[in-house]
């Protein structure tokens, strides 16, 4: 081992020419964060980085202008990756004794970058999904803007007519009675615009043909012939502008109603990219992550209309491993992976763009170490429970992170 230490060592590192957007974060997170870099990557690549601390205390030292800075600065050079980090709540202020709740520095990053949010699991053989004939992974992708989470309400305690009124600006007036109460009732109104819509599908696209993935997109434009419909209407103008690519890919763009693909993606096999409305992604994503296995295992990529990235793990902070390390010192068993994993993708991504070989093989290095640990059982202790045919040996996030570094340095060796 200690040859193949040395040899590493006296490697020259791999160089960038472009920095990549830093987001660091909080909790145990921003702990796993700083061993990441210092085992992992650092050792071997002479990283380059813009570094945006979006860890609470400066963002609200900064009234949250760093998070606009550091969405700014992805845009500008098109990859980021970003720990995870609190979102404010009444606590929180307590806690951190807050100038303001600041809004979720997600929610932020995705609105300047008017991206869509990708979610894969990450698997392996020993974690069996809940579905057994998912082979491979599925990929969700939830439009984030609109319908019911942009909805308004009325609740109508007596009878009376309720009615959807649109006034244009330039004269287009319709008017269209919802219903008819004869009692007590509830009334909805929500809305979507194509502009989002159309971004929507851009970055749909753009990922499928980044990741050589097909993709499926579904609404329920049979019920909703005007609402949903707008949706696949947007998806097939869009469509257009990729369909070679797909063609040279052997990829395919498929449009279903949303319960004929729920009975699709159970019976499948796996390994697609299923585009979902708002209110679909948010339910169908908890199921899909939830039936892989682990929400430590789940990465997440957000992709803008015009091809910037940012990525990161789905999970949170992990608060509780936290407070359980401030309060005895020990390193507890937090899952680094989809962290890891978020820093190969940027790595990898910016690799691609700059044209540096060397750094999207690490990048697959990288990951071929972490999946080399796993495979032989060692892990932390939120898998040993979900593995099968294997012993599992759960250590530490130190340990863990260590195995992986020993492996990597074999395979790059
Ligand atoms: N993307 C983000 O930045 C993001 C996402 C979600 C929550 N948060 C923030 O994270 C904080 C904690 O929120 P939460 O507890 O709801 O979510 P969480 O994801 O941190 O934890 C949820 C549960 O999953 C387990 N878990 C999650 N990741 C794990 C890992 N890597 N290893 C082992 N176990 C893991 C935890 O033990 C916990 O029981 C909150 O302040 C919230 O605002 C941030």
């Amino acid at each position: 081992m200690a040859a193949a230490i040395h040899k590493i060592y006296t490697m020259a590192k791999i160089k960038m020419t472009t920095p990549l957007v830093e987001m660091d974060g909080d909790e145990m997170t921003r702990i796993l964060w700083q061993m990441i870099k210092d085992d992992l990557i650092l050792p071997f690549v002479d990283l380059k980085t813009e570094y945006y601390d979006l860890g609470l205390v400066k963002r609200d030292e900064t009234r949250d202008q760093i998070t606009v800075d550091a969405a700014e600065a992805t845009k500008k050079y098109g990859v980021a990756v970003k720990c995870a980090t609190i979102t404010p709540n009444l606590k929180r202020m307590d806690e951190y004794k807050l100038h303001e709740m600041w809004k979720s520095p997600n929610g932020t990053i995705r609105s300047i970058l008017d991206g869509t949010v990708f979610r894969t699991p990450i698997t392996i053989p020993s974690i069996h999904p809940v579905v057994k004939n998912w082979d491979e992974p599925i990929t969700i992708a939830r439009h984030a803007y609109g319908d019911v989470y942009k909805s308004v309400e009325i609740r109508a305690n007596e009878p009376g007519v309720a009615k959807l009124v649109f006034d244009g600006e330039n004269g287009q007036h319709e008017e269209v009675v919802i219903h008819n109460f004869k009692g007590a009732g509830v009334i909805q109104g929500m809305h979507n615009l194509d502009k989002s819509i159309r971004s929507f599908a851009h970055s749909c696209f753009k990922f499928a043909i980044d990741t050589k993935k097909s993709l499926w997109f579904s609404t329920k434009d049979t019920i909703s012939k005007k609402y949903d419909a707008q949706f696949r209407i947007i998806f097939e103008e869009v469509f257009e502008e990729y369909k070679a690519k797909f063609e040279e890919l052997g990829i395919e763009y498929f449009y279903t109603l949303i319960d004929d693909a729920v009975a699709r993606v159970i019976r499948s096999k796996g390994g697609f990219i299923w585009a979902c409305k708002n209110y679909d992604g948010d339910v169908m994503s908890d199921m899909v992550s939830t039936a892989f296995g682990s929400l430590a295992m789940m990465t997440s990529v957000l992709v803008s209309p015009d091809g910037k990235y940012e990525f990161e793990a789905a999970h949170g902070t992990v608060t509780r491993h936290y407070y359980k390390y401030m309060e005895d010192h020990q390193m507890t068993s937090t899952n680094p992976m989809a962290t890891i994993f978020a820093w190969s993708g940027a790595l990898r991504k910016r690799g691609e763009m700059d044209g540096i070989k060397e750094l999207v093989n690490f990048a697959d290095q990288l990951e071929g170490a972490c999946f080399d640990t796993l495979n032989e059982g060692i892990c932390t202790k939120d898998l040993a429970g979900l593995m099968e045919g294997i012993t599992p040996k759960s250590v530490n996030s130190d340990v863990f992170i260590k195995e992986i570094r020993t492996r990597l340095e074999k395979r790059l060796a």
